[in-house]
């Protein structure tokens, strides 16, 4: 009840009163007090709220029962921090949230509390502690994990936590592919291949609804960099983006059922996504059957009338007056006949029908306590199995012999970093290290408050454990010289609306080279929103890529290093060995003036990430899908046959070391007669968990449309008849392919249509 007052005391007391006395399915918290949950009750309750009706009846029926300025009112949505520029600044919006729109009170249609995003609840700015949260690593971590399972319970979680603080909507998966290493959001996304970013994405969103809430994908589509995000017109052919960021996104669509859909700032092909034809009513609507709504990233919409007609359902993120409101914007349309009055039903219909599919309706956000400490080893979990071992020259787990242990830098001592932007959570504790960053948007940087130090100590009593800032070379260096075996902590801080450069900034790279050669024995932990370069990594012994790792990774490093966590990440993404490997060795648009569109080509089409390497035969720094353990595997009796149509793909794998380890198995796919955009595609992942001497068979099913190319005239994927290669391999270097196995499988013709 303590936490209850507390957050009664930001959210204000009429959430707490509704919270504790509505009974569920009576009018949401925030209702007008003259529609309060007991007047409803006594009227009789609305047809549309009649459970036996299927949600597609419901939402019909309350769409008859709206008026007008109800509907648009539905389509409208609002800023919901509370700052001096936000214009509405709605009491009934939660404190400092994304978003808000009003709910229909006289009728009981609850209000939409929309709250980023994936890594947690969000806070916009500075947050007092009650509106602290769990913070679960960064989805590219979670994908790391390569565990569907995980990240569909870390959703789980944080769904809990916006239910518990009043959300509906959850701003959260994001899943658009890494093309730009340098992308201040690839922390918040999945990775650079449709399959697995897809897959893990749908998991989130699955895990997020399990709460009776809405998750949201996005940033629909190919919003890739964040280099003038809104005004790149990213060209690119269609089949290319059917098979990459699309496929992602419809992978992700099919797996998780995402209520919502944000489309991005961007223009695509020429036009901006949120007004989109192809992208919203074609591929998204159309094809895909896609039965919930559009909403735009925050400010995202251009023409009222274009982007109703082209397919946008919801507008957010209105701030000012007399900008892109559709309540008034959209009415005058309707009335000059620019945009069918059907349009505007249907989207308030959509709208209606997920809120009600997902629960939203039937069981209101109540404010109740969070479970902080099961949270905790909710999103520990999560971290452990994907942070990732990049390499090891016999260093790691520190055994009882290291007695004498150096760590050094990236504010170790206090915290672990995590990403900036709409995304961020401020978690227990608040910010560990105050005062870094840019003062406004997107910074400040913040470090949940998780001591890799403390908890390293903890987990070996017997060391001795010195710290050293890193701000001083030479007593860095000597630290490290004195001991052992040197750790030393490296941090990239990245955020959205901004790209980052590759190389770890404030002298870091020296900092590891100073420390590697005062001591072999240097270990470097990375805590990097994507890829880096890394300069040094000859001279050091080990590499540990700990993304941002959320609120316990201080623990999730310490068990990692100690090896009473076995490593079982695997890279989501290739790291280049230099920014001349990638298809555009610079962002374009790096330096063009504000508003002035700019195009970039993405001539690689589909050939992103690894499939980019492997068509140039390039040799990354590190690969896709490359992961070490502290024990061995080994995979045997590879098979693949055609099951029904679909291509099943059998082996075993063994765990032949001397410790329990969780190994990810990659299948490859590749066609003979070639012709794909590149030589070989990710197919199909399972993770699976052996004790020492332990085998388990496995099977897994090749998604058909990884062995297809798409062909716009027929809009369907084809898989052409012929052979191919299916390989079991520990990466996707092409040595790890030719040191892991193969066969070769004949497939017949199959069209699979765009759906
Ligand atoms: C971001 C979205 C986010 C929205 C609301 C935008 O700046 O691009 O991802 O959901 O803000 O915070």
């Amino acid at each position: 009840m303590r936490i209850l007052a507390a957050l009664a005391s930001v959210f204000g007391f009429g959430l707490l009163q509704a919270a504790c006395s509505a009974p569920s399915g009576s009018a949401p918290p925030g209702s007008a007090p003259s529609n309060s949950a007991s007047s409803v009750a006594t009227r009789p309750a609305p047809a549309w709220l009649d459970k036996q009706l299927s949600p597609d009846q419901r939402a019909e029926l309350l769409v008859s029962a709206l008026n007008q300025q109800d509907k648009l009112s539905l389509v409208t949505g609002y800023f919901g921090v509370q700052q001096a520029w936000n214009h509405y600044n709605f009491k009934e919006a939660r404190p400092q949230s994304a978003g808000y729109v009003p709910g229909v009170s006289r009728l009981g249609f609850t209000a939409q509390w929309q709250a980023d995003a994936g890594s947690g609840v969000a806070t916009q700015r500075e947050a007092p502690p009650a509106l602290e949260r769990t913070l679960l690593p960064s989805g590219i971590l979670t994908a790391s994990t390569w565990d569907p399972p995980l990240a569909e319970r870390g959703g789980a979680m944080i769904g809990n936590e916006a239910r518990a603080t009043g959300f509906n909507v959850m701003l959260a998966g994001g899943v658009n592919l890494m093309r730009e290493p340098g992308n201040g959001r690839n922390f918040e996304y999945a990775g650079e291949d449709p399959l697995l970013a897809g897959t893990m994405t749908g998991a989130l969103v699955r895990g997020i609804q399990s709460n009776h809430i809405v998750a949201t994908i996005k940033h629909f589509a190919l919003n890739d960099q964040e280099t003038g995000r809104s005004w790149v017109n990213v060209l690119i052919d269609e089949a290319a983006a059917r098979m990459s960021d699309l496929l992602a996104f419809q992978i992700a669509i099919e797996q998780g059922d995402p209520g919502s859909i944000m489309c991005s700032y961007n223009l695509v092909n020429g036009v901006y996504s949120c007004q989109n034809d192809w992208l919203l009513n074609q591929v998204l609507k159309r094809d895909w059957g896609f039965k919930g709504y559009v909403m735009t990233d925050w400010g995202a919409q251009h023409d009222t009338v274009l982007n109703a007609n082209h397919g946008l359902d919801q507008e957010t993120g209105v701030a000012e007056t007399g900008k892109y409101i559709w309540l008034d914007k959209l009415s005058t349309a309707i009335s000059q006949k620019q945009v069918p009055q059907a349009r505007l039903d249907d989207m308030v219909r959509r709208i209606a029908r997920t809120l009600i599919a997902k629960g939203a309706v039937d069981d209101p956000v109540q404010l109740a306590p969070i479970d902080f400490a099961a949270h905790a080893r909710v999103t520990q979990a999560d971290a452990e199995q994907g942070i990732v071992l990049l390499k090891n020259q016999a260093v790691l787990p520190l055994t009882v012999k290291n007695k004498r242990i150096a760590l050094i830098g990236g504010h170790a001592d206090v915290g672990v970093l995590t990403g900036g932007g709409s995304a961020q959570v401020y978690a227990p504790g608040g910010n560990a290290v105050p005062g870094l960053g840019p003062k406004g948007w997107p910074g400040p940087v913040v470090y949940a408050r998780s001591s890799p130090l403390t908890a390293l100590r903890d987990e070996l009593p017997d060391s001795t454990i010195t710290w050293q800032s890193g701000a001083d070379l030479g007593a860095a260096a000597s630290a490290a010289s004195a001991a052992d075996v040197a750790i030393v902590f490296v941090t990239q801080w990245t955020a959205e609306s901004v790209d980052f450069p590759l190389t770890l900034p404030d002298e870091q790279d020296q900092l590891v080279a100073a420390v590697a050669r005062a001591n072999k024995r240097t270990v470097v932990v990375l805590e990097t929103g994507g890829p880096v370069l890394m300069p040094w990594l000859d001279r050091v012994a080990g590499v540990v890529e700990a993304w941002y790792p959320g609120s316990q990774g201080g623990p999730a490093i310490a068990r990692v290093l100690s090896g009473a966590v076995n490593p079982s990440g695997h890279l989501p993404v290739s790291f280049p060995r230099s920014a001349d490997q990638l298809p555009r060795a610079q962002i374009v648009g790096d330096g063009s003036p504000h508003d002035a569109q700019f195009d970039v080509h993405y001539d690689e089409g589909a050939a992103v990430g690894y499939r980019w390497y492997a068509k140039k035969g390039l040799t990354p720094l590190f690969p896709f899908g490359h992961g070490l353990s502290y024990t061995t595997f080994a995979q045997s009796n590879l098979s693949a046959h055609l099951d029904g149509g679909e291509l099943k793909v059998s082996f075993a794998v063994r765990n032949t070391g001397k410790r329990v380890g969780q190994s990810v198995a990659q299948i490859y796919v590749s066609a003979e007669a070639g012709g794909w955009e590149a030589p070989q595609r990710l197919g199909a992942f399972g993770k699976v968990e052996l004790a020492p001497g332990a085998t388990e068979q496995l099977t897994l099913t090749v998604d058909p449309r990884l062995l297809a190319n798409y062909e716009p005239k027929r809009q369907a994927f084809r898989i052409a008849p012929g052979s191919y290669r299916v390989s079991l391999a520990p990466s996707a270097a092409p040595a790890a392919r030719d040191a892991g196995q193969t066969v070769t499988v004949t497939l017949p013709e199959r069209v699979i249509a765009a759906k």
